[in-house]
């Protein structure tokens, strides 16, 4: 029997520089996996909460999560994505919340752009499901380390094999175990933990401990047991079939440790917290022009991934959620917005828990503070001490939905641009001009944010809208390093183009069809679905 080394040491955990300190993470899933339970036995773990229930949405006034607007208390959902800053075994950890349920915003992918790693939580029944793709493709474009957590493995699902054949196959991802189930559904009997280098029982207690797998033949407990049995013959089976786990291809994207659990028991979440907090990734550099940011420049620096209008309805307010790329920075400190040019002092910078916030007076790369302002820090901007440095890789996504504005109300144009132009400022919508004619054309990732953005057009402006189609389905940015040729394409186009904000030309099509027919008719265009917010 083989016995792969997972003997990684983590990191000593002396001398650190306090950056080195902070894990800055999300949790992706597909809606149902369990990763609002699973928040909750992390939180409760880290001892961050006193019990488990309190971060769900539907629990209603205990509720930590945020709930500053109507839609989301109606629907018992979190639209927008917040922050959650513990500690956990000498560490910080800054859990981003990306949204759970099942439509998706641009929101959702820029919190992504905001983290370290992130716990894959993949339901044992269903295997890789449609979302759960879709956000790992947006980890996968930073690398972003990942970690994957097979849930509800107290119930019947596939079989760990099954599972890690499934997700190599559709993530083209590197699995390595690192907890292994004994036996499923009624069966379940407990885990193998092969960095400890034990044997548990559903409830963490130690049945057996041992150098290499095959000291448990001599656990007469243990081998009378089939369901032990057969779980170390499959698991005999991965190790030979996959790769030992190695710190740096994990930190590096291409390789990702898998715990099987059950976030509902409380079945390896500790386990999942200690893989969180050894083999996690500290804050890493900053990709950005001219130069990458290291976590360890002395200099302040940080980007705003996320604008949040009104959290609090009392206070009309406006947070930035800036993640730190480095330096250490107090309160009260002058940063430069590089966009603008202007300095600003961030008197009141706040750290969250859920809704609940407090003053930042010190942070460090990978922390994320909230700035409130009235409009002077958009999505993408960059923050540092005086340096001319532009964080990059916030993108803007070709939106999937694209409509004309109709306005009811014809004396409030004014007000509906302003609107339009201050949300999609806040990355709630981009906002598209016809190159020919004058419509108000949105686009956006998800049906919802478009139910959000007539709700708080309506709401914070006054202005009543509603959309129309206008027969496209498909929107890319075009470019092409022959200004000419771009000239060409968008005069032939003329009826199919607008304008992003920035003046960027954009090539609408009714659909995958004509799209590809454009690509194939113009070889030389370069049909993008993603664009840098700058
Ligand atoms: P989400 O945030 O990913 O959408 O999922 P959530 O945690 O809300 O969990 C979805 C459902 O799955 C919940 O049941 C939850 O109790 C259940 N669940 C989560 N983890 C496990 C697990 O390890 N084992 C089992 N058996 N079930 C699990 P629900 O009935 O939809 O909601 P509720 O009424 O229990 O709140």
């Amino acid at each position: 029997m083989s016995t792969q080394s997972l003997a990684i040491e983590a990191a000593p955990r002396t001398n650190l520089e306090p950056f080195q300190t902070r894990r800055t993470f999300a949790i992706i899933s597909h809606p149902d996996a369990g990763k609002t339970t699973l928040t909750e036995r992390l939180l409760a773990a880290a001892g961050a909460i006193q019990s488990a229930g309190m971060v769900r949405g539907k629990a209603g006034a205990r509720s930590t999560r945020s709930d500053w607007m109507e839609m989301e208390q109606q629907r018992g959902i979190s639209i927008t994505s917040s922050v959650m800053t513990f500690e956990f075994d000498g560490l910080t950890l800054n859990l981003l919340d990306t949204p759970g349920h099942s439509d998706f915003s641009e929101d959702t992918y820029r919190t992504l752009t905001a983290v370290d790693a992130a716990i894959m939580v993949i339901d044992a029944a269903k295997g890789i499901e449609s979302q759960t793709l879709k956000l790992f493709e947006v980890c996968r474009l930073r690398d972003i380390p990942i970690i994957t957590f097979i849930n509800k493995v107290d119930r019947e699902g596939l079989s760990p094999l099954e599972l890690i054949d499934e997700i190599q196959g559709k993530l083209a991802l590197d699995l390595t175990p690192v907890l292994w189930p004994i036996g499923q559904g009624v069966d379940f009997g407990g885990y193998i933990d092969l960095v400890e280098k034990r044997v548990l029982n559903p409830q963490g207690k130690i049945l057996a401990e041992y150098e290499a797998l095959e000291d448990l033949l001599e656990v007469e407990e243990l081998i009378d047991n089939p369901v032990f049995m057969s779980a170390l013959e499959t698991l005999e089976m991965a190790q030979a079939m996959l790769p030992g786990f190695d710190l740096k291809t994990f930190h590096e994207g291409h390789l990702s440790p898998v715990l099987f659990g059950s976030a509902l028991k409380g079945v390896s979440v500790a386990e999942l917290l200690r893989t969180l907090g050894d083999w996690g990734p500290e804050p890493r550099p900053q990709p950005a022009l001219p130069a990458p940011i290291p976590p360890s420049d002395k200099k302040v620096s940080g980007f705003v991934f996320k604008v949040q209008a009104n959290m609090d309805a009392n206070h009309r307010d406006r947070i930035a959620f800036v993640r730190l790329c480095s330096g250490k920075f107090e309160r009260g400190m002058r940063l430069k917005n590089v966009r603008s040019g202007k300095d600003m002092a961030v008197s009141n910078p706040m750290f969250f828990f859920g809704s609940n916030r407090e003053l930042a007076e010190e942070a460090v790369a990978g922390d994320i503070v909230g700035i409130p302002n009235h409009g002077t820090l958009s999505v993408g901007d960059t923050l540092t001490e005086g340096a001319n440095i532009n964080v990059t890789g916030i993108p803007n996504f070709a939106p999937e939905i694209i409509r004309r504005v109709r306005l009811t109300d014809a004396m409030k144009t004014k007000q509906m641009s302003k609107a339009l132009n201050d949300l999609a400022e806040e990355g709630v919508t981009q906002v598209f001009r016809r190159m020919m004619g004058a419509d108000w054309i949105v686009g956006v990732v998800g049906q919802l944010q478009l139910e959000v953005l007539s709700a708080r057009v309506a709401k914070e402006y006054g202005v009543p809208i509603t959309f129309e189609s206008l027969g496209f389905e498909v929107a890319r940015w075009v470019e092409c390093e022959d200004a000419e040729e771009l000239k060409r394409f968008i005069a032939a186009q003329k009826t199919n183009m607008v304008e992003d904000r920035n003046g960027a030309p954009v090539f609408l099509a009714q659909n995958a069809w004509w799209a590809d027919r454009a690509k194939q008719d113009w070889p030389k265009i370069d049909f993008l679905t993603t664009k840098e917010r700058h």
